[in-house]
């Protein structure tokens, strides 16, 4: 997690420091920090709060002047939000200033070794030590020193670093955490991702594990930990700049629910030819397909959720059993994972650390790895076999929308892919799916109108202390998904339920005026759906039921109804969760809490 900056160039360091932390901010934001040199001093100015708060400290950079510098926005590992463990963290002499996103896992070896030679840590942190270690090891070779810190580091980091040595100068190393360069004619930056860097520079350089970049206003050179050169590609930044901007919404979640239709569009697009779905430099053969005889799909959160859809999806098409693992349980369990599996693994920031280990696991144990992922160029895209890219465009707001109706578009996709290749589906029946697919954008589209009833209905459930979401089969599925957008931001208790489990065991919390949610959409357990409505509504429950346009049978039995048009039963995830995502948005609204930035969370999980 956390989010970090720097920048060296022919103009003041510090605003640039401090509008890229804004746009990071999503990374973490318990705390921040600026460190700017200015005539060989290093200048540092720490907050505990958001980035606003240390534009006002320093008012907008004005205090710290100079033109190189790194900035930091914080989501605690170690140690808890104050002024000392907010980075930059400094060395002794104030020879150095260090910003770290990650976690350095043998710390506390290297930490009790310097405390031993005399060395004073002043925070609790682990990227502490680095600082300290670069003043042991400097005797004026700037990049020596930084190989020699960076082979004693353990655990994932991306580093920025700058020295008083070299007033112009700035220093970035990563491993497992993501940096990368902007470069420009009048500076040169780095940021945890592009989001920080589209408004300087289009142009940037994807530095990898174990790279070193030595940056100065007029070049950016990039080295192994040997201190050997290495010619890196440039790369451009495809989006528009506005993209990550509010654009007159008041917050970034709900202009993220509204860029829905078009950021499905976008993943459909080029994909869908001649009635199937073509997936272009993708390496997994046909031939390698027919050896598989199990897929497992590995995620965390709201990608784990869209992996529950895939599930569903893929084993009704392909017949192939199907499982989903959380990531963080995967990883250590030694998964039984072979040549003849299939992984899927779903991350829309492509860099959180249990998805990536596991990943890893299972490409070591020799299975064909297939990422669904947004960010372009991130970790987990760049270390599986295949990636599909969902193209959502960037996502800000902690709660994911359209990262999550991008992946289950994906879902779709990979599941028509899959039967055309294994023969289990004709070509009628896939040509018909995929139609179906197209007109999903324009479907939600029609959800998005339910705006205005759903902020209304909202009200209600600003005084829920606890309510339920109930479903069956891709119901449950999307219950999970409504249940957990509702909780992370409204900070409401709620829980998801296979309808048909209600009854042994959690019937017992249904009393007078509990709301429930029913999930109704797939066709072919409404009838079972009814019986559940049943069950909670004679026990006192206010039932609100989803249901698809037309299905007026549960009219009777519900307090309150939500239709959605109705869409082939495979792809009912896509139409339905989008009312609980407005619904989740405005109980939040309603109570006042921060949307796009819900206390306790990190959009990007980079730390195990
Ligand atoms: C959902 O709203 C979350 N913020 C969270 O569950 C998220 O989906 C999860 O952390 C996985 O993130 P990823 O898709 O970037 O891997």
């Amino acid at each position: 997690m956390c989010g970090i900056v720097g920048f060296t160039g022919k103009s003041a360091a510090a605003p640039f420091l401090l509008e890229g932390l804004h746009k990071l901010e999503y990374r973490g934001y318990d705390s921040a920090g600026i460190s700017v040199i200015e005539n060989s001093v290093i200048n540092t100015e720490k907050t505990v709060g958001r980035i606003k708060a240390l534009s006002e400290q320093t008012n907008a950079g004005a205090l710290t002047p100079g033109f190189v510098g790194v900035g930091h926005t914080r989501w605690a590992t170690h140690g808890a939000p104050s002024i000392e463990n907010a980075h930059p963290h400094l060395s002794g002499k104030r020879k150095f200033a260090v910003v770290h996103n990650g976690i350095i896992e043998n710390y506390a070896i290297l930490r009790e070794q310097l405390i031993g030679e005399g060395v004073k840590f002043v925070s609790e942190t682990d990227t502490e030590v680095v600082p300290h270690l670069l003043e042991k090891y400097y005797d004026g070779d700037l990049i020596k020193a930084v190989s020699k810190v960076v082979n004693l580091l353990e655990g994932s980091f991306a580093l920025g670093i700058i020295c008083t040595d070299f007033p112009d100068t700035l220093v970035a190393a990563r491993r497992f955490s993501p940096l990368i360069i902007g470069i420009s004619e009048n500076a040169n930056i780095i940021a945890s991702d592009v989001t920080a860097i589209a408004s300087v520079t289009k142009d940037i350089i994807y530095l990898d594990d174990n790279e070193i970049a030595v940056l100065t206003p007029e070049k950016a050179e990039v080295f192994d930990l040997s201190g050997n050169k290495i010619s890196k590609d440039l790369s451009k930044i495809t989006w528009d700049v506005s993209a990550a901007e509010k654009g007159g919404f008041e917050y970034f979640m709900m202009k993220e629910i509204h860029e829905q239709p078009h950021a499905v569009k976008q993943t459909l697009s080029g994909r869908i030819k001649n009635g199937e779905v073509v997936f272009e430099d993708f390496s997994l053969t046909t031939e390698k397909l027919k050896s598989i005889n199990r897929i497992v799909i590995i995620a965390c959160g709201s990608a784990y959720h869209a992996g529950i859809v895939g599930k569903y999806v893929i084993e009704e098409m392909v017949r192939i059993p199907c499982e989903v693992d959380l990531a963080s349980e995967s990883r250590y369990r030694k998964p039984i994972i072979n040549d003849k599996t299939l992984t899927i693994v779903i991350s829309q920031s492509g860099e959180t650390a249990d998805t990536l280990a596991a990943l890893r696991e299972a490409k070591r144990l020799g299975s064909h790895t297939v990422s669904v992922v947004n960010v372009v160029g991130s970790s987990i895209a760049k270390a599986s076999d295949d990636c599909i890219y969902t193209w959502a465009g960037p996502e800000i707001a902690v709660a994911t929308t359209k990262g999550y109706s991008t992946q289950i578009a994906v879902m779709y996709l990979f599941a028509a892919w899959l039967a055309k290749h294994l023969g289990t589906k004709d070509d009628k029946y896939i040509a018909d799916f995929l139609s179906e697919v197209k007109a999903l954008p324009q479907k939600i589209e029609e959800i998005l109108s339910l705006e205005g009833l759903l902020k209304e209905m909202a009200k209600r459930s600003v005084n829920d202390e606890s309510l339920f979401f109930i479903g069956r089969n891709i119901d449950y599925a999307v219950s999970l998904e409504a249940s957990l957008k509702l909780k992370e931001i409204s900070y409401i208790h709620s829980e998801a339920y296979a309808a048909g489990e209600l009854k042994h065991g959690t019937i017992s919390l249904i009393e007078e005026n509990r709301t429930v949610f029913a999930l109704t959409c797939y066709k072919a357990l409404a009838d079972k759906m009814l019986s559940n409505i049943k069950e909670v509504s004679a026990r006192g429950a206010y039932v609100i039921t989803c249901a698809n346009e037309g299905d007026t049978d549960f009219e009777k039995e519900s307090n309150q109804m939500i239709y959605v048009p109705r869409v082939h039963e495979l792809l009912v995830a896509s139409t339905e969760v989008i009312p609980f995502q407005i619904y989740a948005y405005y109980v939040a609204y309603h109570k006042g809490c921060d949307i796009d930035k819900p206390r306790n969370l990190a959009k990007s999980v980079t730390v195990e």
